[in-house]
This record gives structure tokens, C-alpha cells and sequence, in this order.
């Protein structure tokens, strides 16, 4: 039993005393499966040589931000984005001071700027030192902006002192470590999903769209968030309150869709596409309001749109793809053939019709991966959704384990 099994870590070590005992601390890590990769300040090597730290985690350790080798095989930014937790043990009083302040004076300050994962920092100072009000202020400041302090212990400290600035000892905080990624089966996930109906002009007063209300998507969405994910949900125009905790980007067209989520959906593990995309929209826009005039007719024509999700489940590097299929009849055969047409690790299928799907506040969804179903009888859209969260995550958990059998 592996708890950190595939978790991306970026263990930050600043110039302290304390500085050996990240090696222990990166070992607990990797012993649990996690990736870990390590970031020094510039004078963290007069502590710790970067090659124990290399030898433990298998990866090169780095150290600058103007390193042209290092920068080429992953830049700071993509660096950045891969962590999905960055650890700073242990973390100086001058780290603290730069992190509060904003400052990128170094590759690792630069990456707690850059970085969206949430930051674990182990203080490591004299007690002098932590008792002072600008070391307090910087905490405070950090704390309150999210970042979790672990510790500092109370104690004998290396300059013969005592009191409070011992960095914990490395087994507690790779216990925090684990606590924080067991909150939620999802936590330090990146999901990005789609919801709602796309417009799509005729002109600048009318628009080809759809029913859908958006209210599933938005129900996953808020299901996902109390399993801990970071959550990016790609709206279209629906008049639906945005879950707490979820950052909302609103677009109209299926083409606005397609850009938004291609923006989004690089770092993303998980995809889920929710929204009713029209599969086609007028070839062309007219620039005025279109006029009857004496015609009994009107012709439309119209040309197909991108499809998101075969485009997201057709990247090299993609995330685990989920897709709705909304059917009027043989809904299994068809939601099984989109699985396979899109190259889908799952999909949600349901059946539409009259008081069914779209507009109501009740579903059933038969749920369907390769090699497996489930049927998720009539119930609310938010327990409907808590329910298929809950499969994602067993299924997105079965195959980051058969992908990484370390
Ligand atoms: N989808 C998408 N982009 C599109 C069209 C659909 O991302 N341009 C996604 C939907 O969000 C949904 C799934 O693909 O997850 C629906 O598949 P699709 O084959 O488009 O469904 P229908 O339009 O219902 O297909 P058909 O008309 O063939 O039944």
C-alpha cells in the first residue's frame, strides 16, 4: 500500500541547519510512492549536497533559474505546473520573508509564485529569530493566503538555545504529507470539465442552442470539489450560481468552448465533458440582424464544429477523459460506441425525452468504462453526481496504479 502512489511533490530546502534531514523526509516521501522532486536555494548546498538528494529521488536536483540544461529538459513554469503539492522544508526565516512578499529572487521563490499547488512550509530558525514581530508578520501574512505552517517544534536548537524554531522531525511531516493528500480522494487533482448548452449566432440577436440547463455539470463540479480537486469548469450560458471553490470561465460557442478548455486543460489529470456541445453551427454569422422580408422559408447552413473531447482524448500527454452520451433509445450500444469512436476512459449515458435529462432535477445515468458498467438509478443530479465522482475516482485511481506499478 503505496498512499502518495504517483503524487507529484516539490520539496523546497532552504539554507538552515535543518537542511540534512530533508533527505530523510524526501525518503518517506518516495517510499510511498510519490515523485519527488527537489529545489534548493542557491546556499541550500552548503547544508546538503544535491547529489544525496539526486541519489534518493532518482531526479536531477536543481538550484537555478538560469540553468539553460535544466530549462530545456523542463522550464521552471512546466515545473511549476507538475507539482501538485510543494513542500519547503526546511523553510528559513529568509524564505518566509521573500514568500510573503511576493519576491522571485530564486528558482524557488519564483515557483511558489508560479505554482497554484498549495504550499507546506517547516519553519527552521532560532527561537530569536521566530519570536521576531517581522518573522511573525510573514507568517501571518502566509497563513493567511493558505499556506500551512507545519510546526516549528519547541526544543534545544543547534546554536545551543532553546525554545521554539526546531524544524518538525521528517516523520511528522511526511504524516502531514499523507493527511493532506488523504482529505480528499482528489486533493491536489486538476479537473477540468464542461457544462451547460453552446450558442451558436445566426446573428448578432439569434442563436442555434439547446436545453441543456447545466445543472449536472455544475453538481459535478461542487462533487469534485469535496473530494479535494482543483476545478476548472468551462460554462456555457446557463444561469446557474458558481460552487464555492470553483474557478468558472464562461463562454458561449462551441468554438469559445474549445479554445477555453485547450487553455485549461494541459496540466488537467482528469477531463470531464458535461456540456451539451451543438454539434453544428451556421457557416456563416450575419453581421446584421436578419431580415424577413416576404419569405415564407429561410435556409441555414451549417458547418460542423470541433469535437472537445476527441480532441482533448486525442493529446499525447491527455488526461482521464469522461463523456456524457444523451440518447432518446438504445442507449448502451450507442454510449458504448462513443466510448470507442472518442477513445474515452469512461462514459456517462443517459436517456433524454420528455420531463427526462435536460430541464429536470432527477437523472439515472448508466455509467460505462472498458471492461465495465455501472447503473446509477433515478436520484437528485447532486447525489447522481457524488456517485459517479466517487467512480472516477476509482477508475482514474486503477489506472495511474496500472500505469506506475511501482
Ligand atoms: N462533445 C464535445 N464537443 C462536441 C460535441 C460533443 O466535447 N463538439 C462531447 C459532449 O460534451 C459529450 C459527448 O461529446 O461528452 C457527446 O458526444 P456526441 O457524439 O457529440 O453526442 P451527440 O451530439 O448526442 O452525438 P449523436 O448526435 O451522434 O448522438
Amino acid at each position: 500500500m503505496q498512499p502518495l502512489r504517483g503524487r507529484r511533490i516539490l520539496l523546497g530546502i532552504t539554507a538552515g541547519i535543518a537542511a540534512y534531514k530533508a533527505a530523510e523526509l524526501a525518503r518517506l516521501l518516495i517510499k510511498d510512492g510519490a515523485q519527488v522532486r527537489v529545489v534548493m536555494t542557491p546556499s541550500a548546498g552548503e547544508f546538503i549536497g544535491p547529489l544525496t538528494l539526486q541519489a534518493i529521488t532518482g531526479e536531477v536536483v536543481r538550484d537555478s533559474l538560469f540553468d539553460p540544461a535544466h530549462e530545456a529538459a523542463m522550464g521552471h513554469i512546466e515545473l511549476a505546473r507538475w507539482a501538485e503539492l510543494v513542500l519547503v522544508a526546511p523553510a528559513t526565516a529568509d524564505f518566509l520573508a521573500n514568500a510573503a512578499a511576493g519576491a522571485a529572487h530564486d528558482l524557488l521563490t519564483t515557483l511558489c509564485l508560479a505554482s497554484t499547488a498549495p504550499l507546506l512550509a517547516a519553519p527552521a530558525m532560532n527561537q530569536a529569530m521566530w519570536r521576531h514581530p517581522a518573522t511573525r508578520a510573514n507568517a501571518q501574512t502566509l497563513q493567511a493566503r493558505g499556506v500551512e505552517l507545519l510546526g516549528p517544534d519547541d526544543g534545544e536548537q543547534a546554536c545551543g538555545d532553546s525554545g521554539p524554531g526546531r524544524m518538525l522531525e521528517p516523520a511528522a511531516i511526511h504524516a502531514r504529507v499523507r493527511e493532506f493528500f488523504a482529505d480528499g480522494r482528489l486533493t491536489g487533482r486538476r479537473v477540468v470539465l464542461t457544462a451547460g448548452p453552446t450558442r451558436e449566432a445566426l446573428d448578432p440577436v439569434r442563436f442555434l442552442g439547446n436545453r441543456s440547463s447545466g445543472k449536472m455539470g455544475f453538481a459535478i463540479a461542487e462533487a469534485l470539489v469535496a473530494q479535494g480537486a482543483d476545478v476548472t469548469l468551462v460554462a456555457g450560458p446557463v444561469a446557474l450560481a458558481t460552487p464555492a471553490g470553483v474557478r468558472r470561465i464562461d463562454v458561449d460557442s462551441a468554438q469559445d468552448m474549445h479554445a477555453a478548455v485547450f487553455a485549461a486543460v494541459r496540466d488537467a489529470d482528469i477531463f470531464i465533458a458535461c456540456a451539451a456541445v451543438a454539434d453544428y453551427r451556421p457557416a456563416t454569422v450575419a453581421a446584421q440582424k436578419l431580415k424577413k422580408g416576404d419569405s415564407e422559408t429561410l435556409r441555414v447552413d451549417l458547418v460542423r464544429n470541433p469535437d472537445i473531447l476527441s480532441d482533448v482524448a486525442a493529446l499525447a500527454q491527455r488526461p482521464f477523459c469522461v463523456g456524457f452520451a444523451a440518447e432518446t433509445h438504445d442507449v448502451a450500444a450507442y454510449a458504448e460506441g462513443k466510448l470507442r469512436a472518442k477513445g474515452l476512459d469512461m462514459i456517462a449515458a443517459n436517456q433524454v425525452g420528455v420531463s427526462q435529462g435536460f430541464e429536470a432535477d432527477d437523472n439515472a445515468l448508466l455509467v460505462i468504462w472498458p471492461g465495465g458498467s455501472v447503473a446509477l438509478p433515478s436520484q437528485s443530479k447532486r447525489q447522481l453526481a457524488s456517485g459517479l465522482v466517487e467512480l472516477i475516482v476509482e477508475r482514474f485511481d486503477a489506472q495511474t496504479a496500472a500505469e506506475d506499478p511501482r
